[in-house]
């Protein structure tokens, strides 16, 4: 805490790949999830709603895929309706079908695209049709070449992960362990990100995720170095409990804690966050 300095606004504002966002925070992608939570929604009124109501906020949301070919349809669709301000997330199938999906991406206007590329482990996805699974440094190769648009690699843990995901070519990852629905004993992340953002954080822009679930979170984990952060399972919470106005809600309460938690750190912009503000141990 640090309230010696001049008394203005603060700028939560960021940009990331060429676009401007309110906020260093987005929704991240929640698959399957009649069958996670209830039948209330299907993937596609959810990603519909979602999609929607972030990019009216000044934020956007990343969407989930699924076994299921309309989920990524709909998903696009809905990418497409508001101005592209939307990250597809494509899980690691095989490369016929990845290279379907992302034509799919690519009319939609998504100003990026992401791959779960930790889905491999994801018990649901082994012996289903399509296949999906792991993925060598010279296939993710090919897979951001053909994306077409700046590629994030969701689902990186490790600095030898980050340091290949770079060697691909990624535009970006997200430090996460899928909300430690892959593997059991996995670290969280707030205690590998340090020592990536170290080893890549000025070669690509880095996103973290698990378990920030108020501005101060997010706060601390731009201090750690990340760019931004995606919150996943609340967004579920607010589409179901209060559908468009819920999403509206849930972000106006994240930016506001973040705005005093940066005023009471005596920063004023994004960029002026750091490892200053918080105790690293
Ligand atoms: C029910 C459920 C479904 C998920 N589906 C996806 C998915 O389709 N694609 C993906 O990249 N991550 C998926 N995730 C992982 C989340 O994006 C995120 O990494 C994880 O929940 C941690 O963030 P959180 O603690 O803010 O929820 C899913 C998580 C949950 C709980």
């Amino acid at each position: 805490m640090d309230t010696i300095c001049e008394n203005k606004d603060v700028d939560t504002s960021v940009s990331i790949f060429g676009k401007d966002f309110k906020y260093p925070f987005f929704a991240g992608p929640v698959g399957a999830v009649n069958l996670h939570y209830s039948e209330e929604y299907t993937d596609v009124t959810y990603n519909n709603v979602l999609v929607k109501a972030c990019k009216d906020m000044g934020i956007a949301a990343f969407t989930g895929d699924g076994v299921n070919p309309e989920v990524m349809k709909s998903a696009c669709d809905a990418v497409a309706k508001n101005n592209g301000i939307g990250v597809p997330t494509v899980k690691p199938w095989n490369m016929e079908v990845i290279k379907e999906k992302f034509g799919q991406v690519q009319e939609s206007g998504a100003f990026a695209c992401a791959m779960d590329i930790d889905a491999a482990g994801l018990p649901f996805l082994k012996n289903m049709t399509p296949p999906a699974g792991s993925k060598s440094v010279e296939e993710l190769k090919e897979i951001v070449k053909e994306a077409g648009v700046p590629f994030i690699v969701k689902g990186v843990m490790t600095v030898k992960g980050a340091l290949k995901a770079k060697e691909a070519g990624a535009a970006a990852i997200v430090v996460s362990n899928h909300g430690g629905r892959v593997l059991d004993q996995c670290p969280a992340t707030a205690e590998v990100l340090k020592d990536i953002v170290d080893a890549v954080g000025k070669d690509m822009t880095i996103l973290v995720d698990g378990g920030i679930r108020s501005g101060t979170d997010v706060f601390k984990a731009l201090a750690i170095g990340a760019d931004g952060v995606l919150i996943c399972r609340p967004f579920v919470t607010a589409v179901y409990g209060g559908g468009e106005e819920g999403v509206k809600i849930y972000i106006e309460k994240i930016a506001s804690e973040l705005k005093d938690t940066m005023a009471m750190c005596g920063v004023h912009s994004i960029k002026e966050i750091s490892r200053e503000n918080i105790t690293m141990l």
